[in-house]
C-alpha cells in the first residue's frame, strides 16, 4: 500500500528509483511517479496511471539526477489519475513529496491555512506540500522549521511516511514517519530511503531504523536525526541478510503459483531454524519465561494472519493448556475486550507492518504488557515495537494473496506451543512430536502441489462460471474454510463465504441454488460424518459438492484425498487444494493473479 523510495548522491538515482518501485510493486498501487534533480537546476517530475511500465516508457534518454524520490500510490483521497499520483508538488514548483498514510486533519489544515491556494489534485498529501511552502515563503523559515511546522500541525491519529525534497537544497532529504513504515539505507557515497529493505537491497544490506515522530536529513555522506523538539538522536545501523535474488519470479508466470510451491521447503526450513540438530525446539528461553508468567494468550492479527491465528489458539490450547483467544486487530485496536490480569499477547503479521495491528501493539506498549510478533520481515515495524520475534523464514512473500506465510505461521504457531507447553510441563506437549509431524507435512505439501492438473481441472468445472460458492467444514476445518474463501474471493472475485457446517440450516443454506459449489472440508474424525450430512443437505438444494478430505476419512467419490497428518496439523495441508483452486480459477478468468484489484500487499493505513 504506497510504495516510497528516495536517494541522494549517486548518478544512477533515477534507475535505484526505478528498481525500488518495482520491488515495492507487490504492496498494490494504481500510479507511479519520481522526482529527480540534477543539483545544477535542472529537475524533472513523472507520473503515470497503472504500472510502473508506464511510467518507464515515459522516461526519455535526458532525465537524470542526482537526487530524487519515487513513489508507487494505492489511492485514498482521490481516484488513480495522474494528477492524484506523487509526487505532489507546491504551487512555486519549489517543493516536491512523496508520502504514504492517510492525514485525518487534511481538509482543517487546508482551510485554515490554504484559503488561496489552487490544488492540482484531491490528495491530502498535497495540501502537506503547500504548507511547507507557505511557511518557507510567506513565513521566511528555512525549510526544516517549515517541515517541523507542519509536522507539529498534523494530527496525531494521522499516519504518514514522507519524503520531501526542496529545489533549493537538492541533495536533501527531508523525512519523516508516523505508524507508516519507511527506512534509511546506507550507500557507498550515497544514502537512501525506502518502504521497506527489499526495496534498497540490491544497493545495501545496511539500513537505519527511524522512529516515529522523528526528522531524518538524510545527504549522500551523512543521516541527522532529531525529535520534534529538535533534539539529536543517535542510531546505530543495522544489517539484515536478505539474498536480492530471492524475490525475483523464475520461471513461474506468477508469484502466487511458486509461493505456493515453495511450502514444502518453508517447512523444512523451520525445522531446520528452529531444531538444527536437536529434538527439542529452539526457542529464546525469556519468551518463555514471559509467557510462562501470564494467564492468558491473545493472538491479534488481520485477514490471512488472523485465520492463521484461530487455528494456533487451537494448538495453544491443547499443548499448553492455557486458554488463547484470537482478535481481528481493527476490532480490538477499538473495542478492547475485558482483559485477563496477566495478558501476554502474539502478534501475527507476514509483513510487519499491518497498521491496524500496529496501532494494538502501540496500546499494549502503553500498557507495558509482554508481546511477541511472529513475522516473516525481520526488523519490521511490529517486530522492533514487540517485546520477541520469532521469524517465519518464509522468504520474501510477493502475490498479494498470502500462501507460504500463512502455512508458517501455523507451523510456528505449533512449534512454540510446543516449546512453551513442554516448558510449563503440560503432558499434551511432551507427546507431540512436531519436529516429525512437520516433515510428515513437508512431504504431503509436495504430493498436493505435484496434483495440480486435478485441481486446474475442478476448477474449471465448478468454479469459473458461478458468483458465490461455499467453503465448509467444523472446527479447525471450519477455520481453513475461512482462509480458503479469502483466496478464492480476493484473486477470482467469486462471492465465497467460509462457513461453519452446521451453522447453514440456521439461514445461509436458502442461498443455496442448481450449480452452487459447495467445497466440504474434512479432516477430523469427530466431525467429518456431520459435514458430511451438511453436504448432502446441500447437494438436495442443487448444490455441486467438492470435497477435500484426510486420507483416513476418504470415500470413493471424494475430490481431493490428503495424505495424513496430525489432525491438528491438517489446515497445513487442507489449504494446499484450496490455494490452487483460487489460482486457477483466477488464471482461467485471465485476471491478474499476484495483482487482484482494490487490494494491497502491506497494508499500512487503517
Ligand atoms: C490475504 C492477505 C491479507 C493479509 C492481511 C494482514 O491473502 O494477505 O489478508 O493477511 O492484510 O497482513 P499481514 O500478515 O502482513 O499483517
Amino acid at each position: 500500500m504506497c510504495g516510497i523510495v528516495g536517494v541522494t548522491g549517486t548518478d544512477r538515482s533515477l534507475s535505484i528509483l526505478i528498481e525500488g518501485l518495482k520491488r515495492l510493486e507487490y504492496r498494490g498501487y494504481d500510479s507511479a511517479g519520481v522526482y529527480v534533480n540534477d543539483l545544477h537546476g535542472h529537475d524533472y517530475l513523472i507520473k503515470r496511471p497503472g504500472r510502473i511500465a508506464n511510467l518507464e516508457a515515459a522516461l526519455t534518454d535526458d532525465i537524470n539526477g542526482l537526487a530524487g524520490i519515487g513513489h508507487t500510490r494505492w489511492a485514498t483521497h482521490g481516484g488513480p489519475s495522474e494528477a492524484n499520483a506523487h509526487p505532489h508538488y507546491s504551487s512555486d514548483n519549489r517543493f516536491y513529496l512523496v508520502h504514504n498514510g492517510v492525514i485525518e486533519n487534511y481538509a482543517q489544515l487546508k482551510k485554515e491555512y490554504l484559503g488561496e491556494v489552487t490544488f492540482r489534485s484531491q490528495t491530502d498529501t498535497e495540501v502537506i506540500v503547500q504548507l511547507v511552502d507557505k511557511f518557507v515563503v510567506e513565513n521566511n523559515m528555512t525549510t526544516e522549521a517549515a517541515f517541523l511546522k507542519v509536522l507539529r500541525l498534523i494530527s496525531n491519529d494521522s499516519s504518514y511516511a514522507f519524503v520531501l525534497m526542496d529545489r533549493e537544497q537538492p541533495d536533501t532529504l527531508f523525512v519523516a514517519k508516523n505508524k507508516s513504515p519507511l527506512l534509511v539505507g546506507l550507500g557507498d557515497g550515497y544514502n537512501m530511503v525506502g518502504s521497506d529493505a527489499m526495496s534498497m537491497i540490491k544497493e545495501t544490506k545496511k539500513f537505519m531504523e527511524i522512529g516515529d515522530h522523528e526528522l531524518v536529513i538524510v545527504k549522500p555522506d551523512h543521516v541527522d536525526i532529531k525529535d520534534f523538539t529538535g533534539n539529536d538522536k543517535t542510531r546505530n545501523p543495522f544489517e539484515v541478510d536478505i539474498d536480492a535474488n530471492s524475490a525475483d519470479k523464475g520461471a513461474y508466470p506468477y508469484y502466487m503459483l511458486k509461493e505456493i510451491d515453495e511450502q514444502p521447503a518453508v517447512m523444512r526450513k523451520l525445522v531446520q531454524q528452529y531444531f538444527g540438530d536437536s529434538d527439542q525446539p529452539q526457542i529464546n528461553e525469556e519468551l518463555l519465561k514471559s509467557m510462562a508468567e501470564s494467564d492468558h494468550i491473545y493472538i491479534i492479527g488481520a485477514g490471512t494472519s488472523y485465520h492463521a491465528g484461530l487455528v494456533g489458539s487451537r494448538i495453544f490450547e491443547r499443548l499448553c493448556g492455557v486458554p488463547t483467544s484470537v482478535h481481528i486487530s481493527s476490532e480490538f485496536a477499538y473495542e478492547q475486550p475485558l482483559l485477563s490480569k496477566k495478558p501476554f499477547f502474539i502478534f501475527l503479521s507476514q509483513s510487519g507492518e499491518t497498521a491496524d495491528s500496529r496501532q494494538v501493539l502501540v496500546t499494549i506498549n502503553e500498557n507495558k504488557w509482554p508481546s511477541l510478533t511472529i513475522t516473516n520481515v525481520d526488523k519490521s515495524t511490529l517486530s522492533r515495537e514487540a517485546t520477541f520475534t520469532e521469524l517465519l523464514y518464509a522468504g520474501p512473500e510477493i502475490a498479494v494473496a498470502s500462501t507460504k506465510a500463512y502455512t508458517a505461521q501455523i507451523a510456528v504457531e505449533a512449534i512454540l506451543a510446543k516449546a512453551f507447553g513442554e516448558f510449563i510441563g503440560n503432558p499434551e506437549a511432551k507427546k507431540f512430536d512436531v519436529k516429525h509431524q512437520l516433515g510428515l507435512v513437508a512431504n504431503g505439501m509436495q504430493a498436493i502441489t505435484d496434483s495440480k492438473k486435478t485441481l486446474e481441472e475442478v476448477a474449471a468445472r465448478f468454479l469459473s462460471k458461478p458468483r458465490n460458492a461455499f467453503y465448509i467444514g467444523r472446527g479447525i476445518d471450519w477455520t481453513v474454510s475461512l482462509e480458503a474463501a479469502l483466496k478464492l474471493k480476493e484473486i477470482s472475485y467469486v462471492q465465497a463465504e467460509g462457513f461453519a457446517s452446521g451453522e447453514l440450516k440456521h439461514g445461509t443454506i436458502a442461498l443455496i441454488e442448481n450449480n452452487t459449489p459447495v467445497i466440504g472440508i474434512i479432516t477430523q474424525d469427530r466431525t467429518a460424518g456431520l459435514t458430511r450430512s451438511n453436504l448432502d443437505e446441500t447437494e438436495a438444494r442443487g448444490a455441486n459438492i467438492i470435497t477435500i478430505v484426510s486420507r483416513h476419512l476418504a470415500q470413493e467419490d471424494d475430490t481431493i484425498v490428503l495424505p495424513d497428518v496430525d489432525q491438528m496439523l491438517s489446515p497445513l495441508l487442507s489449504v494446499v487444494p484450496a490455494q490452487l483452486l483460487a489460482y486457477y480459477t483466477s488464471l482461467g478468468k485471465g485476471l491478474d493473479v499476484d495483482k487482484p484489484r482494490n487490494l494491497a500487499k502491506s497494508v499500512t493505513v487503517q
